[in-house]
């Protein structure tokens, strides 16, 4: 096919086998398990070592096939494409950026809250023992705040990198990412956007700044709740790149064929998964703002008209399949409403091709103290919601039992 097509498109063909002649190849990639490869004499492991199929620490053909798609589909038209790895987690994915971008005169790392817990936990914690330092911005809900600002108030010569999301965890506050990359530009820092909740379907980081791109592919894009996985993308222009190949062999935290294999085939469909559920979050997010039970729905664009333009300019196919609701009655209505679902399930993770829900103060955000989940918003009574392909009539109506059944008890 000539000319670009939608990423939609591209995906759903990820991988496949082109047609031969003869009898033909395998229309999916076979699952490559070999850790090693044997070679007939010294040139020729000479020449392997240069490349990435001798030895799985170094790639090898599932793991480079999911790369090659998550290449496509960060590459922003009309750009180089980025340099990719695929890691054993969406944790793995932020270690190694941190190993690349980090210097003896930039060891200060800033986070912008919230954010997945896990992101301050591992900078603060092993990455600190080891002379990382960070500051964390909070960012408030809601539109009228300059977070370009608020982000340059944090910076100085000392700063690595500033670390956002999107669309924020557990909150669901869109970030004003462009301001936020321009603001790190400014002092010589590189903007790291963990876009797990904002899959390239709906939201291109690089055309917005970002210099690294992190994905957790254990949630939307392989989508089926049977794989740990991660990816990180580096600008064209950047140079870390050029490390990054060396840095992702030496910490050795690559991702197995089998999980490559099962990201791949979950990819294929995230196009469509994503539209569905960014859908249904919409009409969800509107059908339980109505609610009694709920203090406070939190999704993209509903905390007044500067928040909603912001939605809209960033992520104008849908701002995703996330929301969260805080619910009258705290930490004991929580616990009624999620044994009130009957086919949604409570797990702590997000991205499956069904509703799941989570509950932020003891899964994601159990590190923080009840002070510092408080100061951020993240209430007893928040239950997270992440939103699935089923149909729309069929959620409403679970939550609406669901929401009773919290009220009765
Ligand atoms: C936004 C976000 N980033 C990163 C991660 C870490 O991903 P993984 O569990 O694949 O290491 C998570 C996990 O929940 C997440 O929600």
């Amino acid at each position: 096919m000539s000319g670009p097509v939608d990423p939609s498109t591209s995906t759903a063909r990820a991988g496949l086998g082109v047609g031969d002649t003869g009898d033909g190849v395998d229309l999916v990639a076979p699952l490559t398990l070999a850790s090693v490869r044997a070679y007939a004499d010294l040139p020729s492991v000479d020449e392997a070592m240069e490349g990435r199929n001798s030895y799985r620490r170094y790639g090898g053909g599932n793991p480079q096939r999911l790369e090659e798609a998550m290449i496509e589909l960060e590459t922003v038209p009309g750009r180089a494409a980025p340099v990719a790895r695929v890691t054993s987690s969406g944790q793995a994915a932020l270690l190694l950026a941190t190993t690349l971008l980090v210097t003896p005169s930039r060891s200060r790392m800033v986070v912008l809250r919230p954010c997945y817990g896990g992101t301050e936990s591992l900078l603060a914690g092993p990455l600190g023992n080891l002379g990382v330092k960070v500051t964390t911005v909070d960012v408030p809900a809601g539109g009228g705040v300059d977070h370009g600002a608020i982000v340059a108030a944090a910076l100085g010569p000392d700063v690595a990198a500033v670390v956002t999301e999107v669309i924020t965890n557990p909150l669901i506050g869109v970030v004003d990412m462009p301001a936020v990359a321009a603001a790190a530009h400014q002092s010589g820092a590189a903007c790291i956007v963990d876009s797990t909740f904002t899959p390239p379907f709906l939201f291109q980081p690089f055309a917005h700044g970002a210099d690294l791109v992190i994905h957790s592919l254990t949630k939307y894009l392989s989508g089926h709740s049977d794989v740990i996985g991660g990816v990180l993308l580096i600008d064209a222009a950047n140079p870390a790149g050029d490390w990054l190949d060396a840095h992702s062999r030496l910490l050795g935290c690559t991702l197995s064929p089998f999980d490559s294999w099962l990201a791949l085939r979950g990819l294929r469909t995230a196009g469509l998964r994503m539209e569905r559920g960014s859908q249904n979050a919409a009409a969800l997010a509107s059908f339980l703002a109505e609610r009694p039970e709920i203090a406070a729905v939190h999704y993209p664009g509903m905390r007044g008209p500067q928040d909603a333009a912001l939605a809209q300019r960033l992520l104008p196919r849908g701002t995703g399949a996330m929301l969260s609701i805080d619910l009258r009655g705290g930490g004991g209505a929580a616990d009624a409403f999620i044994r009130g679902l009957n086919g949604i399930r409570l797990a702590p993770s997000l991205g499956d091709v069904a509703t799941t829900v989570s509950y932020p103060a003891s899964t994601s955000h159990r590190a923080l103290s009840p002070q510092q989940r408080a100061a951020l918003g993240i209430t007893d009574g928040l239950v997270r919601i992440s939103v699935g392909i089923e149909h729309i009539d069929d959620l409403k109506a679970e939550f609406d039992a669901a929401l009773v059944a919290a009220s009765a008890g």
